[in-house]
């Protein structure tokens, strides 16, 4: 059974609201994705696995913790995810980046994979899966479908703004995969946007409104 964890983090949630802000340009936009990218990389880092390690302080030897465990990949579903991985890398900066590309047809509101592009070792990492919106689930779950295919194993998904929709859609086809989201809004409207949703994610990102 996947979780979903709401990020309600006050800096988050100020941040978020200017997103949503129809008035809000793209470099106000972009800058606030990138802000709430770093802020979640944090919290969806929480659980990483720590080992003992011995090193010298300028005074004694002394055990302190190190990270453990696996190594991160992090996999922007294009083109909106591009927008969190700056972000996420100010946190994890050794982390490898994969992409998978992924459009949804207008009309049958169907994902269509049209790139994927990996490191080799995804089987041996933990995966953060991002894209700024859920809303069908659809992209996240062909995504998702897509990586494990290849061998991924260790996945989480990593969004701003979720609809119950998706989360739901998500939580039946990928149980495993946890589900980080800064909000969970209302529903979906007939044209699968997310409600109040912030818009096209991709197109106040890059300006192509
Ligand atoms: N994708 C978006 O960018 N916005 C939505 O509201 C739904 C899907």
């Amino acid at each position: 059974m996947s979780k979903v964890q709401v990020m309600d983090h006050p800096l988050i949630q100020h941040k978020l609201t200017i997103l949503r802000d129809k008035n809000t340009g793209t470099k106000d936009f972009r800058e606030a994705v990138n802000e709430i990218a770093r802020l979640m990389a944090f919290e969806v880092s929480r659980d990483m696995p720590l080992q003992d390690v011995e090193i010298e302080t300028p005074l004694v030897k002394s055990i302190q913790k190190e990270l453990a465990g696996k190594k991160v990949a992090i996999i922007p579903i294009l083109r909106a995810g591009l927008g969190m991985v700056d972000g996420m890398l100010d946190l994890i900066p050794a982390a490898k980046v994969g992409h998978v590309g992924m459009y949804r047809d207008h009309e049958t509101l169907e994902p269509v994979e049209y790139f994927v592009k990996l490191p080799s070792d995804i089987n041996e990492r933990q995966l953060l899966v991002v894209d700024p919106m859920l809303a069908t689930g659809g992209s996240a779950i062909a995504a998702i479908d897509s990586l494990k295919k290849r061998g991924a194993s260790t996945i989480k998904f990593v969004c701003l703004v979720a609809a119950p929709e998706g989360v739901e859609a998500l939580e039946q086809a990928h149980p495993d995969v946890e589900i980080y989201t800064a909000a969970l809004d209302e529903r979906l409207d007939e044209n699968g946007y997310i409600i109040p949703g912030l818009g096209d994610a991709g197109d106040r990102l890059f300006g192509t409104l």
